[in-house]
């Protein structure tokens, strides 16, 4: 099996523990960090609906709390057209990657369209990073 093949059947495991009462709208994320550990994340909601975190969210606090902080490649998969990450987690992506990290965007059977971090957030904000 290969690496990717096997990072999308990580996320594909995540989505399956996803707490989606509300929208029933399961996700699953999986991050292979760049020293090669996986790390993986589902969407958590809540009865106070902006209290629900995002799976990508999820696999980055698991993957800092191991020590890793930059990110090699990125798979998220939910049951949709194109399950691509929300804008606040293409920020939460980016503070971890390279502008070509790849997130590669699946359905259930598989990876359908995969994106560079900087595709998904083009002149995403960095603290110090933006200055003429
Ligand atoms: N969701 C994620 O976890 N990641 C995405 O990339 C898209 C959306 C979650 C948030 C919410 O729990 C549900 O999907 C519906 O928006």
């Amino acid at each position: 099996m290969s690496g990717l093949e096997d990072l999308f059947e990580a996320a594909k495991a995540a989505r399956e523990n996803a707490y989606a009462p509300y929208s029933n709208f399961k996700v699953g994320a999986a991050i292979r960090a760049a020293r090669g550990r996986v790390f993986t994340g589902c969407n958590v909601e809540n009865a106070a609906y902006p209290e629900g975190t995002c799976a990508e969210a999820g696999a980055i606090a698991a993957m800092v709390l191991a020590g890793e902080t930059r990110i090699g490649e990125v798979v998220v998969i939910g049951d949709a057209a194109l399950c691509t990450p929300c804008g606040g987690c293409r920020q939460k992506l980016k503070e971890f990657s390279a502008p070509d990290v790849s997130v590669h965007i699946a359905g259930l059977d598989g990876i359908k369209q995969s994106f560079t971090v900087a595709e998904l957030l083009p002149a995403g904000f960095e603290l110090h990073g933006n200055r003429d």
